[in-house]
């Protein structure tokens, strides 16, 4: 049989597997409740347009109505062979409204609906990211807040370089996540134009009102060029590429508390809610959430690649290749969304262990860049000598198996005879802490300014 929607030109149906192959009702149909409030706006302008009777009007509404609330309680049937959640709709509106919903497609074409439908999606999908990473941000400034003073070792490709607090490391990512949010922010704002009139390609001869369309939907103003209306999906890209970005960010936090909760290290304990066990071996905790949301950043970057390789050789207008560009954007939200929550909840609840992070601050000779710059500020040293003698003492303390604050003076002074006592008060972590007073660095009275400065922000 013929399809019902465009049989007119037909005299077969299609084959088998077409059946199985063109439809994207699969998952277009997340793109429901969009679709109904694109109906909504485009009757309500056809009827202030004069272009649909109030009666007509009436009618649409009330069947769209009627079909939410089906969707709502999952009892609206869709149907592979509507093809898509804009013909599954408008089918079954013509089953409940009769030829008026045949007046609701006038004026428009499935290329404007979806990508209007399509743009209100990110737009919502832009605004939950932004929560998502709020609520993670808050998650990191709790722990800054509770652990202003703790020392940690600071490292620099994964050895030991200068001692820092656990507070300066969490408002790093809280940076980090910060201009994330702006990017969603940026992207949202951009894709807020409405594309809903464009029609298939060049526009339409009745006598529409884009204006009115635009602003019922909460869009800043109509796309100007209808062709870029129905074929440009930058704004998809943009969503993926500040996910992608914002999975980055994820990704390297979850490899620190990867690390962080490993015995070597047993900086952090996280809770056992955010913890599995191994089913062989009974002594394990395992940090799978974080593994989990280290993997799942993968398939964010990916579906923005996936993405731009689908667009790039398009030309105008509407092709049914951007049919691909839901499920990328659909799995790259299912990925990011839950990883941000996890990741809040875990951090929120992991308890931090001060002393094995001080002890680890302490090793390999942290304080060392202290003891250069004590030469250079006390005995007038060019910093590269400093650096040189440092070094050599750094070795003596080595070949004697302690840390440099525990070096006795007499073997310093065997290396450079200026050393007085005096070098003893820069040589603790906590003092190499307090002593990186520069603006952004780490010491508790700088780091102080950042919280003041990220409460504000948060609250
Ligand atoms: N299902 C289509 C999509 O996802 C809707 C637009 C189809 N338009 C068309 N002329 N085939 O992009």
């Amino acid at each position: 049989s013929t399809n019902k929607m465009w049989g007119g030109r037909f005299e077969g149906g299609p084959a088998k597997i077409m059946e199985e192959f063109t439809p994207s009702i699969g998952f277009d149909q997340r793109l429901a409740r969009e679709d109904i409030q694109g109906s909504r706006a485009h009757a309500k302008m056809l009827a202030t347009q004069g272009i649909i009777s109030r009666e007509d009007l009436n009618a649409i509404m009330k069947g769209l109505e009627t079909i939410e609330a089906e969707i709502k309680a999952g009892s609206f049937e869709f149907k592979r062979s509507l093809e898509d959640i804009h013909l599954n709709i408008e089918s079954r509106l013509s089953e409940l409204a009769g030829p008026a919903a045949g007046r609701l497609h006038t004026a428009r074409s499935r290329n404007d609906q979806v990508a209007t439908d399509f743009r209100l999606w990110v737009r919502a999908a832009c605004t939950r990211a932004d929560a998502g990473l709020t609520e993670l941000q808050q998650a990191l400034f709790k722990q800054a807040e509770a652990n202003l003073t703790t020392i940690m070792p600071g490292f620099t490709h994964m050895q030991s370089a200068q001692p820092i607090t656990f507070a300066h490391h969490c408002l790093a990512y809280v940076e980090m996540f910060g201009r994330d949010r702006l990017r969603f922010a940026d992207a949202a704002k951009r894709l807020n134009e409405c594309p809903l009139g464009a029609a298939a390609l060049a526009g339409t001869p009745y006598p529409i009102d884009r204006e009115y369309t635009a602003i019922q939907l909460g869009f800043a103003r109509p796309m100007r060029n209808s062709l870029d209306a129905v074929s440009s999906r930058d704004f998809a890209l943009e969503y993926l590429a500040a996910a992608a970005i914002a999975a980055t960010h994820l990704s390297k936090l979850a490899a620190e508390l990867v690390q962080w909760c490993s015995p070597g290290f047993g900086f952090v304990k996280l809770s056992d809610a955010f913890t599995t066990g191994s089913s062989i071996m009974p002594q394990k905790r395992n940090p799978d959430a974080a593994e989990l949301i280290r993997g799942k950043s993968g398939r964010v970057i990916g579906d923005f690649v996936a993405l731009a390789a689908v667009v790039k050789g398009l030309v105008l207008a509407y092709g049914t290749d951007l049919q691909e560009d839901k499920e990328r954007v659909f799995d790259a939200s299912d990925a990011l969304e839950p990883s941000l929550k996890v990741m809040a909840g875990m951090f929120a609840d992991l308890t931090v262990n001060p002393v094995r992070m001080r002890t680890l601050a302490n090793a390999g000779y942290p304080t060392a860049t202290d003891l250069a710059d004590w030469l250079v500020q006390t005995l007038n040293k060019p910093f590269r000598e400093a650096h040189h003698i440092t070094g050599s003492i750094v070795k003596r303390a080595e070949d004697l198996g302690v840390d440099l604050d525990k070096l006795p003076l007499e073997e310093m002074q065997k290396i450079e005879p200026g050393i007085t006592a005096d070098v003893m008060k820069v040589l603790s972590v906590e003092a190499s802490v307090a002593a990186r007073m520069s603006y952004g660095g780490t010491a508790p009275d700088r780091v102080r300014e950042q919280l003041f400065f990220w409460r504000e922000k948060l609250k």
